[in-house]
């Protein structure tokens, strides 16, 4: 095990906007999504001092018996619900950029910046699921695999430019800017997520985000997403721009290593093998954008039924010394963290994880508690 840092880490939770979160599985807990559910755990998070939340967009589920991701709620709307009823925490909204119009989306963040008092920034994503955007007759063809990040890469320096000057002038490709303007503006520097990890993905970010979401790999593996991270540390150099990468992980924790793991063998058991097909075949659907793009990695079957994320596996002291090692790799700012069951799995890691951890004695106020 690699020697743990004192280095400080940032924890977000990935709020579930999505029935089931993220296990693809019978024996999961099943639940769909509403503002109250979510607004109770992003109250939790705010109790145990998270640092932020962050919905994603999903516009067509991959059905199955568990009708995994048929219902979902829209991003931007359930952020700025949430942002009335909390005070601390900072909340991310994703955009789907296909749908919606810079300058709206720049006076989206403008009113939730408005509502949160400047709590609010925003994920950027192409959209890697045609389905999601033919369904609307908003898919531009498949040459749009090859040129997501071209126009990505408009997409955000309107809104940069709108949010920064209150204007936009760009003659783009995509974009044609006639004197727009975007008033009132947000209150602070609106910061920008981006989860490519193709390297147009990564190009961008270095570009244009302040943060590089990735997925974790493997099972208690915490350092697994290295070189994913030194990927985005190669773009960085030829930027000059200051990003950091948080990582997703599952979070699945008991009282002991061995009922935890029971806990992961039983949701892999009640894997729902339809909606994983669905997966596999959306997955394959990219052949341009390269073998970097970790579309793939979801459907792998290996352990498909949380989409192959970094999981994190056991008693409360496992996952607390798992989540220390995340920060021995440089160019870590934290992790984005999901659960089998959120609220459960919030109270679990706020009253008994984070205080065992190195990386959060900021927020626990710096004496380690004992291992029970
Ligand atoms: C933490 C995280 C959040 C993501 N959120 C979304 C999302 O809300 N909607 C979406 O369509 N894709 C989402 N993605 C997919 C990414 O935007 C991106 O398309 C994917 O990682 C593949 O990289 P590539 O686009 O460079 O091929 C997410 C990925 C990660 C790791």
């Amino acid at each position: 095990m690699t020697q743990a840092t004192d280095q400080a880490m940032n924890v977000g939770v990935f709020i579930p906007i999505g029935n089931n979160g993220w296990l693809l599985s019978e024996n999961a807990p099943q639940y769909l999504p509403s503002f109250e559910l979510n607004k109770q755990i992003t109250l939790k998070a705010e109790q145990y001092g998270l640092d932020f939340a962050l919905s994603m967009i999903k516009l067509r589920g991959f059905g199955g018996k568990t009708e995994f991701w048929d219902h979902n709620l829209e991003s931007f709307t359930l952020m700025a619900g949430l942002a009335a009823v909390t005070s601390r925490i900072k909340l991310y909204a994703t955009a789907p950029t296909l749908c919606l119009p810079p300058a709206i989306v720049a006076r989206m963040a403008s009113t939730i910046d408005s509502i949160s008092n400047g709590r609010f920034g925003i994920n950027l994503v192409t959209g890697w699921q045609r389905p999601e955007y033919s369904q609307m007759g908003l898919w531009p063809g498949d040459e749009y695999f090859g040129r997501r990040y071209e126009y990505l890469s408009e997409y955000a320096q309107v809104l940069r430019d709108l949010w920064e000057t209150g204007s936009s002038d760009l003659k783009g490709e995509f974009f044609q800017m006639e004197d727009c303007r975007l008033s009132p503006r947000p209150q602070t520097e609106m910061k920008i997520i981006c989860a490519g990890q193709s390297a147009a993905g990564m190009a961008f970010t270095a570009t244009h985000a302040d943060y590089n979401f990735c997925f974790g790999k493997g099972i208690n593996t915490p350092t697994a997403f290295a070189p994913t991270v030194e990927r985005l540390e190669e773009a960085k150099a030829k930027t000059g721009r200051d990003v950091s990468s948080y990582v997703l992980f599952m979070v699945i924790s008991d009282e002991t290593d061995e009922a935890a793991r029971a806990k992961w063998e039983h949701y892999k058991a009640g894997a729902d093998e339809a909606a994983i097909a669905w997966l596999g075949l959306q997955g394959a659907a990219d052949t341009k954008s390269g073998a970097d793009t970790n579309i793939r990695q979801m459907a792998d079957p290996t352990s498909a039924v949380n989409i192959n994320m970094g999981t994190l596996v056991g008693s409360h002291a496992t996952v607390a010394a798992l989540l220390d090692e995340v920060m021995t790799v440089p160019g870590t700012g934290g992790v984005l963290l999901v659960f089998d069951d959120f609220l459960k799995g919030l109270d679990d890691f706020g009253t008994r994880i984070q205080p065992l951890m190195r990386s959060r004695r900021h927020v626990t106020g710096g004496m380690l508690a004992e291992v029970a």
